[in-house]
């Protein structure tokens, strides 16, 4: 008996025994069925005593096989039992008409969304420094969205958020709406609300009219930040961030601030964290700079702390953007933004 013929004699006699076992439907047929293969002189059992005879090595490549096979009998027999008990508890001809020593079905466990798992962890590192949490509306008026962020009509600087514009405005007609491009529109709403100390980030979803591709989705997530106070400084805002890069990427993290412009803060800038796969060495993640820019930050500008009525003479403070999906692509190495929202079990079991 060759080693090959006996594999495919151990795969057609699985496949016959579990073709017999979906009809045996008692106890005694169960039996039968059992003495016949995984009997002492069941069919299988034979085929296992006979690689005995094989020479060590042959005998090594069948035995893996026909042991699988065994197991896989061993395994269907329970589940047909199973069944059966089961579909006699449900006829009502076991005598009981419910046995509560059989196992209950699995219940499916689910898990939480990737960008649900980072927005927490983001969140929970500021409210760890004394922040709180708060929503807002998605569907926005220009008003907040823009003009109370020191971006009025016709400023070149609203190229900078494709906007996806509401067939809808106020009754003068005069202020259109959108669905949200950032969530800084809610750091005048929060501030025209409440009296200064403001500590609070902003979770939520943003949209934007936008070709997509790995790196861009027409639909993500921001987390915003604002703090403002009496005798809040850069250096609070370099302070703050760089708790939060380490919290989130590592103890080791060094960060780095470069100017870039915002119209709602002044000065403004970008944050870099040193690369956390070379260690700021330069590989294909930092496209070899050694950094990775994380979020965009300022002190607020005076016009808008003056538009919510605080005084800008008084009153100065920081916010920070940043886009969740995008940590989580650095932190979890994925290449692909639109996998977020593509719903494929697949990629989001890996997080559950
Ligand atoms: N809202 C900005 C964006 O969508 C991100 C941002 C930058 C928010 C700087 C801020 C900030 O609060 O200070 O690109």
């Amino acid at each position: 008996m060759s080693e090959g013929n006996t594999s495919n004699q151990v795969e057609d006699l699985k496949y016959r025994a579990l073709q017999e076992l979906e009809s045996a439907s008692d106890a005694e047929q169960l039996e039968a069925w059992r003495v016949a293969y995984l009997g002492r002189r069941g069919e299988l059992t034979q085929v296992l005593r006979s690689l005995g005879s094989l020479p060590a090595d042959e005998r090594r490549a069948a035995g893996a096989p026909a042991n699988a096979v065994r197991s896989a009998l061993e395994q269907g027999l329970e589940d047909r039992e199973l069944q059966i008990k089961r579909a006699a508890a449900e006829n009502g001809t076991a005598g009981e008409a419910i046995d509560v020593t059989l196992p209950g079905w699995p219940t499916p466990r689910g898990g939480l969304h990737p960008t649900t798992r980072i927005v927490r962890d983001i969140c929970n590192a500021f409210t760890s420094m004394g922040f709180s949490v708060v929503e807002g509306p998605e569907v926005e008026w220009d008003t907040y969205n823009f003009e109370k962020l020191n971006i009025p009509k016709g400023h070149p600087a609203r190229d900078m958020w494709a906007t996806l514009w509401v067939d809808h405005t106020d009754e003068d007609g005069e202020h259109p709406m959108l669905m949200r491009t950032h969530t800084s529109p809610m750091q005048a709403r929060i501030m025209e609300k409440t009296d200064p100390p403001v500590r609070v980030v902003v979770p939520g979803r943003c949209y934007r009219y936008e070709a997509t591709d790995p790196t861009h989705e027409w639909h993500f997530y921001q987390v915003e930040g604002l703090a403002v106070d009496r005798g809040i400084t850069m250096a609070d805002l370099k302070g703050t961030l760089y708790e939060f890069a380490r919290r989130i990427f590592g103890v080791d993290r060094k960060v780095r601030f470069r100017c870039d412009y915002f119209p709602f803060v002044e000065p403004g800038v970008d944050m870099s964290i040193d690369c956390f796969l070379c260690d700021g060495k330069g590989c294909r993640v930092c496209a070899d700079t050694g950094w990775i820019e994380i979020m965009g930050a300022g002190m607020v500008h005076p016009k808008v702390l003056e538009g919510v009525g605080y005084d800008p003479n008084i009153y100065t403070g920081f916010a920070f953007g940043m886009g969740p999906e995008r940590i989580a692509l650095l932190k979890y190495g994925i290449e692909d933004i639109r996998l977020f929202y593509a719903n494929d079990l697949r990629f989001l079991r890996q997080f559950a």
